[in-house]
């Protein structure tokens, strides 16, 4: 095997309690690489005024591959707000530096999958047509487009010149908006490009080939966004029966596909949406699964191979600064198995992975948040498995 240099990228809060539960995991498990930890998060917003600098992406650039923990993000001005003295006024504006991080590297699929563990105390059951309790077994992955839509960054308040014009072109706009004064006008557009639309599209497709789903969801809401969603569902007509046949394209509009969460999800496999819908519906199965603690992801450029690997979950900073972190580290370890499957390491993320399935099912390692307990400094002394000892013990289980 040969050693590879990953860089990680701990940000802020828990970020680098999980990252380092992570990293011990990967060591046990025999992954063998040189970590090279780079700098990301509001510490150097409030220093240098940039919470991604230049440095951190030319790391990137050089080895592709970045395991992440967790970033903390403010409104414009809360960040300007603390901002150091010396940088204030100086015209800066904070913008995430994980959403630039996307853009930047073009890092346009993203890839959420929701398994349900066996044993996991905070699986979804429902009740059955006999009135007992089900636990359907979930097992979805949601590609999810990651550069474009409602979070393109092209926005505007007070539209003036010529975008107000343009706006104004627009019958639409100039008869349910026109009469309202610019000032009290704010757009965000959702924009969608084929080449894209294209790529998260297949890679969807060609995973549900590879693991033998039998369908592909597309999530979306073309009946009324006919532009957006109307083009994408129309290239995944095109996609499936030119390409792959064999596979089922289903059409579900979002906010269905939120009620439906709950009564059938072990129906569902591949989903593919857009930006924000693939962030909305990943959380939504999520949920399912156990919520924050379990929500792993990865996101890629499959031409440059460039990809960053990160729990969905953020810098929950009210558990930042205890003395021993209760936070459970399950969706970084997810998070470091799908680096893994991505540089063709994937016997040791399987063991990695059965391990966590031993954990879970055996019961008698579990962080606060699978114990339902409400989160404190003192969940280790009522039982709960810190983020260390949750490590541990996927560490002894490791085959
Ligand atoms: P959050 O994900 O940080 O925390 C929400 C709640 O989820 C926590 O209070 C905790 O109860 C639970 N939780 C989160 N991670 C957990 C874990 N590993 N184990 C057990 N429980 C866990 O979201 P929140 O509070 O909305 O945002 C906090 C900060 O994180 C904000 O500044 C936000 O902008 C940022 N954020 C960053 C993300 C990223 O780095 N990709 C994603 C989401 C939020
Ligand atoms: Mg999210």
């Amino acid at each position: 095997m040969t050693k590879r240099t990953i860089v990680t990228l701990p940000g802020d809060g828990i970020g680098r309690a999980v990252l380092n539960a992570g990293l011990r995991v990967l060591e046990a498990a025999g992954f063998k690489a040189d970590y090279i930890e780079s700098d990301i998060g509001w510490e150097f917003w409030k220093k240098e005024g940039n919470p991604l600098p230049q440095r951190t992406i030319d790391l990137i650039e050089k080895h592709k591959i970045a395991l992440f923990g967790a970033i903390t993000s403010k409104p414009k001005d809360a960040a300007a707000a603390e901002l150091d003295p010396a940088l204030q006024g100086k015209g800066l504006i904070y913008s995430s530096p994980i959403v630039n991080l996307r853009q930047y590297f073009g890092l346009d699929i993203c890839m959420r999958p929701c398994h349900s563990y066996k044993g996991n105390p905070l699986n979804f059951i429902r009740r059955g047509a006999d009135g007992g309790i089900e636990e359907p077994e979930v097992d979805v992955v949601i590609f999810r487009q990651n550069t474009e839509g409602l979070y393109s960054g092209v926005e505007w308040s007070n539209p003036q010149g010529n975008i107000l014009k343009g706006l104004l072109d627009n019958p639409k706009y100039k008869k349910n908006f026109g009469t309202i004064p610019p000032e009290q006008i704010s757009v965000s557009s959702r924009i969608f490009s084929k080449p894209a639309t294209e790529r998260i599209l297949r890679a969807a497709f060609a995973y549900a080939r590879k693991y033998e789903y039998k369908s592909v969801t597309l999530c979306e809401k073309p009946n009324v966004l006919r532009e957006t969603s109307g083009m994408m569902y129309k290239m995944a007509m095109e996609m499936q029966k030119n390409e792959f046949p064999e596979i089922e394209l289903w059409n579900t509009n979002v906010d269905a596909q939120m009620m439906w969460l709950t009564k059938n999800p072990e129906n569902y496999g591949v989903i593919v949406a857009g930006n924000l819908f693939g962030d909305i519906i990943s959380d939504g199965f999520a949920g399912l699964i156990g919520g924050l603690g379990f929500a792993c992801s990865a996101q890629y450029n499959p031409d440059s191979g460039i990809g960053v690997f990160e729990p969905t979950h953020g810098s929950a900073p009210k558990y930042a600064d205890y003395p021993v972190s209760i936070v459970n580290p399950i969706a970084m370890i997810e998070s470091a198995c799908m680096m893994l499957d991505f540089i063709e390491e994937q016997t040791i993320a399987a063991k990695i992975r059965k391990a966590i399935t031993e954990v879970i099912d055996e019961g008698e390692t579990r962080t606060y948040d699978m114990l339902k307990m409400h989160g404190s400094a003192d969940v280790v002394n009522m039982g709960a498995a810190s983020t260390d000892a949750m490590a541990d013990s996927i560490i002894a289980h490791l085959a």
